[in-house]
């Protein structure tokens, strides 16, 4: 990145900080399709097998998928983000599966796409401020990754690591969080056939803004927990300290399930804007995958583990 779009990227953040509300509150969202879209090409020959989740709710546009973003190492308004992935490099890449487990390694992308074959997987997005897309992605169960790996028996936790490049991602060089993105799961939530690593949406490659070139998707969590960018898996034995739970641990828990019934300390859980749509509607326990997903907190108290 040249310095003066480097300084410009900057100041942006800066004005932008007074405004964050990313994971900091409900924010207004945008009730159609923008009519500017930076890289609104990322979304020419847009495929998807279906034009609605298995609930029959419409999938999000493309448009609005690649161009409404939290990524705050880019930006901390969602409407620019995409400005600031233009030039993000994501290639080479790698990441380092490691930790807890007998065979550590470390695979390129290429390797990546090579190996586990990628499947669509239609998921609702359920942003902890309130609101919520219906995405495309391609990609692959995280365990089959794990398995490959052989974790130990003392792992019981996965950790994952987001790319620390502040030449590239600007807002690493601000304090909003201890960079880089830390998120985690318990090894049976990874594990989970519902937790995949996405590497595309709506049939096409994924875009930097939405976290290329490869992400965590855990459909029934809050977003913030579908860490962008990764560059670093490890299996370990105790609940990894995660970025926003860390930052502000009253408001952002560990397990950061979607649960209508427990209220975000400063706004309702209980219902949600979809993006692209008018009305507002109603949040479903576990992002409605609780059929699939609910026997995992058996004889939790969902208030306390949130
Ligand atoms: N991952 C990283 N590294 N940095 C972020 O700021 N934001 C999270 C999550 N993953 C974030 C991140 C939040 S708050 C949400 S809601 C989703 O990404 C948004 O994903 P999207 O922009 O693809 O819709």
């Amino acid at each position: 990145m040249s310095r003066r779009k480097f300084l410009i990227g900057v100041g942006s953040l800066i004005a932008g900080t007074v405004l964050a509300t990313a994971c900091k509150g409900p924010v207004p969202t945008p009730t159609g399709t923008p009519t500017i879209v930076p890289g609104t090409g990322l979304c020419e020959g847009a495929t998807a097998s279906k034009s609605t989740d298995e609930l029959g709710a419409r999938l999000t546009s493309c448009n609005d998928v690649i161009s409404y973003n939290n990524f705050y190492e880019l930006s901390f308004n969602k409407d620019d983000v995409a400005n600031f992935a233009k030039e993000f490099k994501t290639s080479p890449w790698s990441i380092a599966v490691g930790g807890l487990v007998n065979k550590p390694r470390t695979y390129d992308m290429e390797e990546i796409l090579r190996r586990f074959p990628q499947e669509e997987r239609i998921y609702r997005l359920r942003c902890v401020e309130a609101w919520s897309m219906v995405i495309p992605w391609q990609g692959f169960p995280l365990s089959r990754l794990l398995r490959e790996v052989e974790p130990l028996s003392q792992a019981k936790y996965v950790r994952f690591e987001t790319l620390f490049d502040p030449n590239q991602m600007p807002g690493q060089i601000l304090g909003l969080l201890d960079w880089p993105y830390v998120e985690g799961l318990r090894l049976d939530e990874a594990m989970h056939k519902l937790t995949i690593l996405a590497t595309g949406l709506y049939g096409k490659p994924l875009p930097v803004q939405d976290g290329a070139p490869i992400r965590l998707i855990v459909p029934w969590k809050y977003g913030f927990k579908s860490i962008k960018s990764i560059v670093k898996i490890d299996l370990v034995a105790d609940m990894p300290e995660t970025s926003w739970a860390k930052e502000n641990p009253r408001e952002y828990g560990f397990y950061a399930n979607v649960n209508p019934a427990v209220d975000h300390p400063r706004w309702s859980q209980a219902s949600e804007r979809r993006i692209g749509e008018l009305t507002r509607i109603k949040t479903l326990p576990f992002n409605g995958y609780g059929d699939e997903v609910a026997s995992l907190y058996a004889g939790m108290d969902l208030r306390k583990f949130y």
